[in-house]
This record gives structure tokens, sequence and C-alpha cells, in this order.
């Protein structure tokens, strides 16, 4: 399974109804080696209990030689228990593993692991596995919950959910890889809800070691009784249930990053986006009709308020819980010429939508046949899995969206919401025509929505870059963003933090304010998410013009809107600006599987104080932005051993500590890493194909490293058949160089105007 040669994707594994587990199988076993089941563990039925066996375990065990294959370098894959499931991410996977480029890492010989110290337990419930972690190692990502940062001690379900602010992690992408500060990865490739024990758990083999003296005096306090007790010897134990046998693949580092990049390139690389998709998107009223969406698009260009992208909500069809698919005609009588004016204002749109089907839908009939057998809102539940579902899926869509020349989708609601009162979505007890129950299609819907929505504008040979409130593990090449209705900026500022330990986008947005100053705080954190999206949805007015939802609505404008208008397009104009850099950094994505955005402890894992930073990261290679909180007039930020400068005033300043900085609400504390040339653009309005960025190189320390731009033109997947040049940036004894190679020869993306010194 590697990339074709062409570069795109390598098409979507898909199978047949019936034949449906049979194939799966064949792919799976076809993606790497052959994994022989291990000798003496057959098919667990119940009949195979063991009187003997104290614990009616039906078979357990240590690894032996024949459980273990090297996929890749620095890559293994590891055999547990009976046989695996045919159903499982790896046999969904977008992309195939970028082989070259995972050989292009730092060489990884041995697996970083003791496998003498793994073993493996099948029971009734399902396969449980135990592997070895030390005590003072610490274990992050996991998927998206925006409550925890640092996953160590915890007991971490893997079960999708449209709440992310939870302590159990449940997520809108609940994702089966963890990093270990120790350097390495671990991939569960299972879409079953995988219970993960980060070193929580007890083995009774460790019962002497583990034993803890009597308390010295009694306990009377709840918080007390139930403390984290500290072991003394640490496992992660990882029960997947119902499997009777499941592969993990372990990835090498040496370095914690280092083994990042090595699952983002197995999972096939970065997606790059658009150039437009990075330019700032605007999404409107969910019910507002096409004359008055024409006005306001009129009125964000008279202010020069810098948007690229239109998102409309659910007003343009004509149902939508469940969804008709068909255009609403009383709001958007004409959506052709509509879309045709809002792309003459040089807007890309992207359309909302969820996967539930209303019987009022054309699709409707053809698709009941290739649905769940159970309705969620009274809609059907496609079956993304199978390949006619995808099929009148695509060709319904190229009739009402793709061929007017719509460039993205929000792709709604296909997460879950699985433990409220009102639980919402379909049970996991649904069975689709492709096999799959609901549980591993929950675990998989999003994903395989994604790879449905994007392969007609793939077709094209155009890129994408759109929003899904749900996926899950191999996630890099997909060009949607995670985003949420949870509101909380602590937890949207910890979700962007995390989004890079496991190969995801995730994308906080403004809506409504509380203040002006909430208002400023929230657009700074925006303008540094993958897509900077201000969301409308509930409100009339933007919220530069009105912040409080109901005097939006009202149509009432702020008294100081002028000011506020003004603040923001600054802030947007500063994301505008980073945007040749921001473009270099998801190349590089692609190429070396490096997050573009990371936490602190990514870059600095030796770093014991950047351990449990959840509130400070990187943005691209260079810049470390730390933002403050509604409310916050200071705050501490930790600057690591170099030397930093602070981004606007160029100021100085020594790392290795922690420093407590203050703020006005309109400005957002950034730093820049010394040894930096930082390509900073004259920001445009918006983006077109013909789009050339005023870049200004900013030189901080004395002998910085070289960098390098990427031009191309930014819509089409060409780039990856060569047709992008690198532009080459140095600096030397006070002078700056450029130099450019490449095959590509459209519109000049780049102009470098000047370098200047901070
Ligand atoms: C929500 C979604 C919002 C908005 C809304 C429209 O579920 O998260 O962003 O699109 O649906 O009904």
């Amino acid at each position: 399974m590697e990339k074709q040669s062409n570069g795109k994707p390598s098409g979507t594994t898909l199978f047949t109804r019936r034949k449906a587990l049979g194939t799966l199988a064949v792919l799976a076993a076809s993606l790497e080696s052959v994994v022989p089941v291990k000798a003496g563990v057959q098919p667990a039925r119940a009949a195979e209990f063991t009187e003997n066996d104290p614990y009616g375990r039906i078979a357990s065990g240590g690894l032996s030689p024949n459980d273990i294959t090297q996929v890749y370098p620095g890559i293994w894959k590891i055999h547990f228990g009976g046989p695996s499931e045919a159903v499982t991410p790896l046999a969904f996977r977008t992309a195939g593993a970028d082989r070259a480029a995972i050989g292009a890492l730092p060489e990884v010989s041995a697996i970083p692991l003791d496998i003498a110290a793994m073993s493996w337990t099948v029971s009734a419930r399902g396969v449980s596995l135990q592997m070895p972690m030390t005590t003072e190692e610490h274990i992050y990502g996991l998927g998206l919950d925006t409550e925890i940062f640092d996953m160590t001690g915890r007991r971490a379900i893997c079960c999708p959910s449209d709440q992310p602010q939870d302590k159990m992690n449940y997520s809108h992408a609940p994702v089966p890889f963890y990093v270990s500060s120790r350097g390495y990865g671990v991939f569960v490739d299972t879409a079953r809800y995988a219970w993960i024990y980060t070193g929580n758990v007890a083995p009774v083999a460790d019962s002497s070691e583990t034993a803890s003296p009597a308390p010295a005096k009694a306990v009377l306090s709840a918080r007390e009784l139930y403390q984290p007790r500290t072991l003394t010897r640490k496992t992660m134990m990882i029960d997947v249930h119902p499997s009777r046998g499941v592969d993990i693949y372990i990835f090498g580092g040496p370095t914690l990053r280092a083994a990042v990049q090595r699952y983002n390139l197995f999972s096939g690389g970065g997606a790059v986006p658009p150039l437009w998709g990075l330019g700032v998107h605007f999404r409107s009223a969910s019910q507002m009709p096409a004359e008055h969406i024409l006005a306001l698009a009129q009125r964000i260009r008279r202010e020069r308020m810098p948007f690229t992208i239109w998102g409309l909500e659910p007003g343009w069809q004509s149902h939508t819980y469940p969804c008709s698919f068909v255009w609403n005609k009383k709001n958007f009588p004409n959506p052709d010429k509509f879309i045709q004016e809002m792309k003459g204002m040089h807007y890309h749109m992207n359309l909302w939508e969820h996967a539930f089907t209303s019987s009022v839908s054309p699709m409707f009939k053809k698709l009941k046949p290739w649905s769940g057998n159970y309705l969620v809102w009274g809609g059907l539940v496609p079956d993304f899995a199978s390949p006619q579902t995808r099929k009148i899926w695509i060709d319904h869509h190229e009739r009402i969206m793709f061929s007017k020349g719509v460039d993205g989708v929000k792709l709604d609601e296909c997460d879950n919401q699985p433990y409220r009162a009102h639980p919402w979505s379909f049970p996991e007890a649904s069975v689709f025509p492709s096999g799959l129950d609901g549980e591993l299609m929950h675990s998989l819907f999003g994903a395989l929505y994604q790879q449905t929505m994007m392969e007609p504008l793939t077709r094209r040979n155009l890129r994408t870059w759109g929003l899904v409130r749900d996926t899950y593990a191999l996630a890099a090449p997909l060009p949607y963003m995670v985003y949420s209705d949870s509101y909380d900026l602590g937890c949207y500022l910890r979700g962007v933090c995390k989004q890079g330990f496991c190969g995801l986008l995730w994308d906080p947005e403004v809506r409504q304010a509380s203040s002006v100053e909430d208002l400023y705080r929230r657009t700074q954190l925006v303008i540094f998410s993958p897509m900077a999206v201000v969301d409308c949805w509930y409100m009339n007015l933007p919220p530069w013009l009105q912040v409080n939802r109901a005097k939006s609505n009202a149509g009432q404008l702020m008294s100081d809107h002028q000011t506020v208008t003004q603040v923001v397009r600054k802030l947007l104009e500063l994301r505008m600006s980073l945007i040749p850099y921001l473009y270099a950094a998801f190349n590089e994505y692609r190429l070396t599987g490096m997050p573009p955005i990371r936490a602190m402890v990514m870059d600095w894992p030796q770093d014991p104080k950047t351990r449990a930073i959840d509130d400070q990261f990187m943005f691209g290679p260079a810049i470390m932005v730390a933002p403050l909180l509604t409310g916050q007039s200071t705050r501490r930020v930790y600057l690591p051993h170099g030397t930093w400068y602070d981004f606007s005033t160029h100021q100085q300043y020594k790392g290795g500590r922690w420093l407590t900085i203050s703020r006005p609400s309109e400005e957002v504390p950034m730093f820049v890493k010394s040894d930096t040339l930082l390509p900073l653009a004259r920001p445009v309005e918006y983006i077109t194909p013909e789009t050339c960025f005023d870049v200004t190189v900013h030189v901080f320390g004395e002998s910085p490293e070289p960098i390098t731009l990427y031009e191309d033109d930014g819509m089409t997947y060409d780039f990856q058949k060569g047709k992008q040049n690198r532009i080459a940036i140095t600096w030397a004894q006070g002078h700056g160089k450029v130099q450019k190679s490449g095959a590509y020869g459209g519109p000049v993306r780049y102009k470098i105007t000047a370098f200047q010194q901070a």
C-alpha cells in the first residue's frame, strides 16, 4: 500500500455487500506481510473455555518472533491474541504509507519497547494486552479530549462523542494512537472502542512491588480515599472487546516528535491545503436568504474584512434534520446565480450538511438498501463503507454542489452522543449492508464520510479544505478540520496544543462573545487554527458589529463597532500575513509528517518543564504563541532554552525560564525563536489563483536557519507531480539570498521584497 506514483491518495478500500468481510480480510492481509496467528490460539468460541484456567481465560501468552514484523523503517507490527477483526482503520485508510519519507527520518534500529515484557489474554470479553511502561514516562495523544492534556495514569475510552470536554477521552476524534515522552508511539489498529489504561492498573504479578503500607492514620475524606496511587511499576493495558486478537503498530522516534512524524507518514502524510483554504472563513446565519447573504458579503468587502471562504449553514436545504440535499427555493431561488455572484466577489463556497437522509430526499429510495437498519432523526444512515452508497452519494452531490462550483463542505453530526440522558445517533447494535456493526461504523463514520466527499473534488484534480465533526485514526491526509459546538476558550486552546499528537487538525471558531475583550481573545486563537472560522450560524450580524447573540439577531449594532471592526480586521490581517509561512509548514507536514501546530513538549521533550504546558504552542517551525484568555491581563509563559524575540517589539529574552507577560486585549503574545528567517506577507484581502504575496523576510539572530517557501498553483494536486517550486531563502554575512528551483511555471506566488533584521 504505497502512494500511487501520481502522488494522489491511493483511493479508498471499498468492499461490496455480502463479500464484504471476506474481501476486507484479504485487503487487510495484503497491506503488509501476513502475520501468522499465534500457535495454539484458535478462533475463540465460548466452548473453548478451559475448565482448568482459574480465570476462565480462553488463551493467553507472550509474544513469539512470528508475531512481530517490521513493516517500514522504524515501524513494527505486533500481533496479539487470536485472529484480528477484518474491519479496522487500516483496511479503510485514505492513503498508502510514504515509505521514502519514513526512510528519511532518523534511523531506529530496534523496537523501542521490551518485547519480552508484552503479553496478552483472550477471554469471553475480548483481547487485552500488556506492554511495559516506566514510572517516569508521560503519555500524550489518544485524540481530542479537550479536558486532559497529559494522558498518563488514566482509563481512556476511544469512543466518538459530540462533547470533547470529557475526562474519559470521549471526543470528536478518539484516536487509538499515543506517544510517549520516551520517544515512541503506539497505534492500536481497531475500530472497537478500545479502553486504554495508561499506567494505572497493577497486574497481580507486580503485587509484591505495589503492596502499599497500611496508612498511618485513618482516611476520612473521599478525596483522599480515591486519590491516584503511586505505583512502583507501571503497565500499559489495552482492552479491545469483543475482538479476539488485535494488531498494534509501534513507531520508533527516537524523539516523541519523530514518532508522531513516522505515524503521520505511515498514515499517508499530512494534507496540503489549497492556498485559499488558509484564508479566513465566514459562515452566515442558518436561515439567511441569498439576497441578504449577498448584501452582507458586499459589506464585508467594502469594510475590507479579509474573508476568502463563505459557508452556508442548514438553510440552503429544503429540509435539514434529516436532510433533503435539495436547495431551498425560498431562500435560494437561483442557486447557480447566487454561487456565481459570490465567486465574483472572490469567495470560495462551503456548504453544510449531515448524512442522515430524509424521506423527501431524491436519494432516499436508492439509499435505503445501502443504509443501516436504524434511522437517526427519521433519516437513513448511509453506509459509506459500501461503494454503492458512495456512488449514489457522489452522483447526487455532483449535481447539487460540485458541478456548481462548491469548493468545500462542513460535515456535521457524524460523531455521536453516547451517554447523555438523551443520546442521539444510531445504536451500536445497528447493522450495515457492508457488514459493519454500529460500533465499528461510529468509529469510522467521520473518516468514511470525508473520503466520500473529497472524491468528486479529487477527481477534478482539485484540493479542498473543509470542516468535520468526527474523525479517527490515520487522518493526516484528510483535508478536514475537526470543530465542535463546545465553546470554552481554555478547552479550545488545549485542543490546539493536543492536535499535533495524533495527525489531526482542530478548529476553534469565533461565534458570539461575552464582551469585546472576549471577542478579541477568541479571534486571537482562531487566527492560529488550521482554518480560521468566524461562524455566525445563529447570528445575523458578524461579531465585530455585535458580540451579543440576542442583539445581533435584533439587528442592533454595538456603539463601538467601528473600533472593534478595526481591531478584528488587524487580527485577521495578521493571519493573512502568515499564509506563506503556514503554507510551507503544511507542505512540510506532507513531506516529513511534522505537525504544523504542536505542543511545546513535542519540540523540547527533554525539558521536563514543557511536559504539562497545555496553553502555549508552536505555530510552524519558529513561532510560539501564548494566548491570553478572556479576563486575564497577565500570564506566565515558558521560554525553552535559547534566545527568543517578542514578535511585535523584537525585544530579546533569554530562554530556559518562565516569564510573566501582559498584553492589552487587542494583542496576542507571540515569540520567535532565535536564528529564524520569518517570511511575513503584506496581507491581501482574499486569495485568488493569481494572488502574489509581497514578502518581507524578518531576520532573527546572527546565523538564521535557511527556510523554504513552496510555490505552486495553490489549487490542484499537480504539485505532487513536481509542478512546485522551492524558494530557498538564506542569510549570511548580513545579506539575504533567494533561490528558486522547480518545474512550476504558473503565476508567481511570492515577491521577496526585503530582508529586515530584528
Ligand atoms: C451544529 C453544528 C453547528 C451548526 C449547527 C447547524 O450541530 O455543530 O456548527 O452547523 O449544527 O444546525
